[in-house]
């Protein structure tokens, strides 16, 4: 290929995502060789419960991309088709990513096959549902994801309990989820939209994953002998179930999905997601020198 090709299609993959603020940055995360094995708070109960969370992104996030890209060929709007481009890349790579760091706790002795084959099933009972209704859940679960990077990028609780190599891998999924907060519910809206449906995805999610989810975090904590230590699950919980807890302040706004007039873009976090593309990936970024194609991908 000659320069001016290669040029050229810079210039096309720069458009693509990057251009629509949602760059597919190919991260190759230095995984932390000390990390501590309990990487939050130094608590057994509170890493697990951020183990199965990893553990269950992969498969979690193919089934977001693919419920997505079966309404693909239905976008006529080009911006949004470069939104669906830049997520479907942003959420390969986390998956890929997440898989390494898996490989990580595995090696560390978490059983993280436990919740994947767990997630796995759930996902497989969403899968039975029609594909609108699929889309519906994805749109809901991204409403999730974005909550979850917003309260990891704006909780300066989290960032003092956290393990400060291992978070960043958290900060740059945070800020990606941030990126493309709207696309499903845009590519969902394009379809028509209904109240009902965007209603039952509760249900549905609730019913199919979350028995998934607390089974095999409760797996995990008993595998790893904490139920001898009640001091670490007593704090575990309350790190993040209690009344200031990171599970506890997402909650109550999950609720906004199914108002009529919900839009992921209706709070702003454009602010927020500025500030932490410039720490994680501006001049003197903490993961720049980590990104293969920072250029190409640097909004
Ligand atoms: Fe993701
Ligand atoms: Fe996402």
């Amino acid at each position: 290929m000659g320069v001016a090709a290669q040029q050229t299609e810079k210039a096309v993959r720069k458009l693509a995502g990057t251009k629509v603020g949602i760059p597919p940055r190919q991260l190759n995360f230095r995984i932390p060789e000390q990390a501590p094995r309990y990487f939050y708070g130094d608590n057994g109960t509170a890493t697990a419960f951020f183990a199965v969370l990893s553990a269950i992104f992969p498969p979690g996030e193919d089934f977001f991309v693919e419920s997505v890209r079966r309404f693909r060929d239905q976008i006529d709007d080009p911006e949004l088709k470069a939104q669906v481009a830049g997520f479907i890349g942003q959420e390969a790579i986390h998956g890929r990513e997440h898989e390494r760091l898996n490989e990580m706790l595995r090696e560390q002795g978490f059983d993280i096959h436990a919740p994947d084959r767990a997630i796995r099933a759930g996902l497989w009972l969403l899968e039975q549902l029609p594909h609108r209704q699929q889309l519906a859940c994805t749109a809901m679960m991204e409403h999730f994801t974005a909550l979850l990077g917003e309260q990891l990028l704006t909780d300066k609780e989290f960032s003092q309990h956290a393990d400060p190599e291992m978070i960043q891998l958290w900060y740059w999924h945070a800020l990606e989820e941030l990126e493309h907060k709207a696309v499903c519910y845009d590519v969902y809206e394009n379809l028509g939209n209904s109240q009902t449906e965007r209603a039952l995805t509760f249900p549905y999610v609730a019913g199919a994953l979350l028995p998934a989810i607390v089974g095999s975090w409760g797996y995990l904590v008993v595998r790893d002998g904490l139920w001898r230590n009640p001091a670490d699950v007593r704090q575990g919980l309350k790190l993040l179930l209690g009344k200031n807890g990171f599970v506890t302040r997402i909650l109550p706004r999950m609720g906004a999905y199914a108002k009529k007039d919900f839009h992921p873009d209706k709070h702003d976090t454009q602010a927020l997601v500025k500030t932490w593309r410039e720490k994680l990936f501006g001049e003197n970024g903490s993961l720049s020198a980590d990104v293969k194609n920072l250029e190409a991908t640097t909004v």
